[in-house]
């Protein structure tokens, strides 16, 4: 069932091409993108001023992208919150306020009880979820499945990237409601429908060049993960993996946090990896690196590829294909889940079954 191979963590990174084609399939046409599942909403989409995502883990981390690509694509103020605390808070709903709920089980017990509360108080719940059937699904007004095909490793890996392409479709599609179906847009659109191909030719490469990493680095105890603007979210989700499969204490930053504390932990024992794509931020990220290496930290960046500005000033590095700025969180996430599995293994862990975790978190 393996598919040949060592575990199914690994299989089901490399069926990311797939998953992406299954999300794209029917959703894009001309650079222009259809949910026929939110068609019953458009109305309330088009005009809509309070939207707000809840999710945990993984998921929370695709609604930090979906957030920062409709504030900027669609023109959209979006809060977002983990659902252990988004059900706690005194948010105000009424009729206006979408609540777009990611879950890729579709069971989680906090994200449920949180959209029960919203729905209980007005608000229109959108679920986007792997499951069909799932509990979240059947308790939402509109729901958009991710058709990614069941995910056996306990991390998810492959659903997360299913759950980037469809954000990013969602969140496109609502822009263009909103009348931001600009020539922009349609060229992001356009790379998102080229994505299957990108992945085949990335998947091709990575996962010697990550077990290469690895093996530099597997005997660490400590990582801290840095990123600015689409990367943080790619810096939580890297962190996220290690810490999860491998057991190696991964914190995440924003890379313009680091001078205001944690910086004070960095030593030559104390590694960092540098989410520094090709822009608007890179500068920035690249100072912060600056500082980073001045404390003896070793660092490891993943860029866009033959940026030599990154590669002067990095001990290792991995390269991704040159892509439009929030489409680099898709790019970035089959090498930090790589990288991440290597660790594992190397440290003689099995990641399909991480202890303490379960697929699927039910209780509060
Ligand atoms: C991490 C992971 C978890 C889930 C989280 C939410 O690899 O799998 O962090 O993302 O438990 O699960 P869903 O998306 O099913 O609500």
């Amino acid at each position: 069932e393996k598919g040949g191979y060592p575990h199914f963590m690994l299989k089901e990174i490399f069926e990311e091409p797939q998953v992406i084609r299954n999300a794209i399939t029917g959703r894009v046409k001309n650079g222009k993108t259809i949910i026929a599942e939110l068609e019953s909403i458009a109305d309330k989409l088009k005009t809509t001023r309070n939207v707000q995502v809840v999710a945990c883990g993984t998921s929370y981390h695709a609604g930090l992208v979906f957030k920062r690509f409709l504030e900027e694509y669609a023109a959209l103020n979006v809060e977002i919150d983990v659902a252990s605390e988004f059900r706690y808070r005194k948010i105000k709903f009424d009729e206006d306020t979408i609540v777009v709920a990611i879950s890729q089980s579709g069971e989680t017990a906090d994200t449920l009880e949180g959209i029960r509360i919203a729905k209980a108080r007005g608000a229109t719940i959108i679920a986007v979820t792997n499951v069909v059937g799932s509990t979240i699904s059947r308790e939402s007004h509109a729901v958009v499945y991710l058709n990614a095909g069941p995910e056996i490793g306990v991390a998810a890996t492959k659903t997360y990237v299913s759950q980037l392409t469809v954000l990013l479709l969602i969140a496109s599609y609502i822009a263009q409601l909103r009348g931001f179906g600009d020539k922009k847009l349609m060229q992001i659109v356009n790379e998102i429908e080229g994505m299957p191909t990108i992945f085949e030719s990335i998947l091709a490469t990575s996962n010697d060049l990550t077990r290469e990493l690895a093996k530099e680095y597997f005997d660490y105890i400590h990582f801290m993960y840095i990123g600015r603007g689409y990367g943080y979210p790619s810096a939580l989700e890297g962190a996220l993996k290690l810490k999860e499969i491998s057991y190696i204490h991964a914190s995440a930053y924003q890379a313009g946090e680091l001078k205001h504390g944690p910086i004070a932990l960095l030593d030559r024992k104390f590694p960092v990896f540098a989410i520094v794509p090709d822009d608007s931020l890179k500068t920035k990220t690249l100072s912060n690196i600056m500082e980073t290496r001045a404390r003896d930290a070793k660092v490891v960046a993943i860029c866009t590829e033959g940026d030599q500005a990154v590669a002067r000033i990095v001990n290792s590095r991995i390269e991704v294909p040159k892509v439009s700025e929030p489409l680099y969180p898709l790019v970035m996430s089959p090498y930090l889940q790589l990288f991440a599995y290597h660790v594992a293994v190397m440290r003689g862990h099995d990641p399909d079954k991480p202890r303490n975790l379960a697929k699927s978190v039910t209780v509060e």
